[in-house]
């Protein structure tokens, strides 16, 4: 049985790659959440599951226990349940930027995974970052890894890294949506219809990832070869340049990879009152 604490966006992609991939039915699946609403979305996502009253009935009942609330509360949603968690236990945190020093004090618990996953796995197409602590098992990684594997690819990393990786891939779809979005109004501006645009635009954007992946080339190269001496793309590239796309897609990564280190030493803060911000 693997148990949920928090059935919102995420614990729902999980959920709906557990058990489309055929890894678990909805009746080995637990979760507990305080509102109806993100509750009926969890049980619409995996028919079959179990809602239970309490986080504490969460522990009690799943052999992994998957906690996937907002950093901001996450250090009184587990404190209460330290006496709850059983030696053998494998406890999975997604919550951004809480480490597993804090989840081990918290939860005076060893096996600990921390998970930094990402909303493409909504598609089967999430890249989850992953780090464990020392009392867990290869088997144990292993058994967590595969179950994320059911929602796109999963990374172990040495836990300084997720922070930074994860200003990329966590946070990283928002940007990349940006990038869509523009290009697409860049179209339109230039007469294109917007129902052509659109569906241009997603072209462009895996025919250009599947040229970098297929060549093996180095983009510089390829964005040498087209650019041509005084034609059309030079021109759009001075534009880029100009806008400072390059920087600001540098400054986007590195401000998210911060604030998620932040996040993560709010919720350390003993004053629950000093959170901010929202997370993810
Ligand atoms: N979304 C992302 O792209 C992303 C990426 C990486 C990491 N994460 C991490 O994933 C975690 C969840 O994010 P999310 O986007 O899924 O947020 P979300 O949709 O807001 O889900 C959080 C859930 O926690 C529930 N909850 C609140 N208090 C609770 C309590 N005391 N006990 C049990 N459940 C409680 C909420 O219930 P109610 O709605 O009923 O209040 C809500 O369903 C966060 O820690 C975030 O950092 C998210």
């Amino acid at each position: 049985m693997i148990g949920f604490i928090g059935s919102g966006q995420m614990a729902r992609a999980l959920a709906t790659g557990f058990i489309q991939q055929g890894r678990l039915l909805g009746a080995e699946i637990c979760f507990t959440n305080p509102g109806d609403t993100n509750a009926d979305a969890f049980l619409q996502a995996a028919p079959g599951a179990r809602r239970l009253a309490s986080a504490e009935l969460v522990v009690r009942e799943a052999a992994q226990v998957w906690v996937a609330v907002k950093p901001q509360i996450i250090r009184g949603v587990l404190e209460p349940l330290a006496s709850a968690f059983r030696s053998e236990q494998v406890l999975v945190s997604v919550a951004a930027g809480v480490t597993l020093g804090s989840l081990e004090k918290w939860t005076r618990h060893e096996k600990i995974v921390r998970v930094s996953p990402s909303t493409p796995a909504v598609v089967g197409q999430g890249i989850s970052i992953l780090s464990h602590s020392a009392a867990v098992t290869e088997i144990e990684t292993d058994h967590v890894r595969s179950l994320l594997q059911t929602v796109g690819s999963a990374w172990e990393v040495p836990e300084r890294l997720i922070d930074p990786i994860s200003g990329l891939t966590s946070c990283g779809p928002a940007f990349v949506m940006t990038i869509i979005e523009a290009l697409s109004d860049g179209a339109v501006r230039a007469g294109v219809p917007r129902h052509l645009a659109n569906p241009l635009v997603l072209e462009l954007l895996s025919g250009s990832i599947a040229l970098v992946q297929k060549t093996g080339l180095h983009p510089a190269q390829l964005r040498e070869q087209v650019a041509s001496p005084a034609g059309s793309t030079i021109e759009g590239l001075v534009a880029l340049e100009e806008g400072g796309l390059r920087a600001a897609l540098i400054n986007a990564v590195s401000s998210s990879s911060r604030r998620a280190g932040e996040l993560g030493k709010l919720a350390m803060a003993d004053d629950p009152a000093t959170s901010q911000g929202s997370g993810g």
